[in-house]
């Protein structure tokens, strides 16, 4: 069997970047305007790399805000955000074998998962970049190929639900499904240990 997780707010914790910025709303502001901007982008049948789309998202946030931010310190967190305590005691002990499946640049998850080391325990990395679209676009789904996706984002499972994959949707935080999920085979756990 093969898994694919999704990265940001599955294995890693966006809300890490709060230790570097200092800044809880500038952070949720500049999440929500990334995924904004990879959904606007290929519903508009253009591609930025994810590295790009962030950048422009978290200018946009600031902006709103009326705050300075070091733009290229705060990125580069990016690639050190922390990933949950779970995922860290549960990937290597998963025999399965482990692709992350994102909207994030190889590059950016590469290092992501070498400075969690986190690296050993995944077997591949499959970027949405290889088609050019961004989930929730089918194509980005059909590249896990057979596997069961693993992600905590509601608009993520909803989106390989409509891809057809099977789905294990790790509710760390009690969050609601979306109303649009067209549904399927799922299962729901609390936590990434509880795949073991
Ligand atoms: C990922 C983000 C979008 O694909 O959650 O990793």
């Amino acid at each position: 069997m093969t898994l694919a997780f999704d990265v940001y707010g599955t294995l890693f914790d966006v809300n890490s970047l709060v230790e570097e910025l200092k800044d809880p709303d500038l952070v949720g502001r500049w999440r929500r305007k990334q995924l904004e901007y990879t959904w606007l982008l290929t519903a508009m049948g253009r591609f930025e790399s994810f590295w790009e789309v962030t950048r422009k998202a978290l200018i946009h946030a600031a902006k709103e805000l009326g705050v300075r931010v070091d733009t290229d310190r705060a990125m580069r967190a990016w690639l050190n955000l922390k990933p949950f305590e779970d995922a860290v005691k549960a990937l290597p002990k998963i025999n399965d074998r482990k692709l992350v499946l994102t909207n994030g640049d190889e590059w950016m998850v590469r290092e992501l998962l070498r400075n969690s080391g986190l690296s050993d325990y995944v077997d591949g990395i499959v970027s949405a970049e290889r088609v050019r679209k961004y989930k929730p676009a089918v194509e980005v789904y059909r590249l896990a190929g057979e596997a069961t996706f693993v992600s905590s984002n509601p608009w993520d499972v909803a989106g390989a639900h409509n891809a057809g994959l099977p789905v294990i949707y790790v509710n760390r935080h009690n969050q609601e499904l979306e109303e649009i999920d067209p549904g399927g085979k799922i299962r729901v756990v609390r936590s990434l240990e509880e795949l073991l």
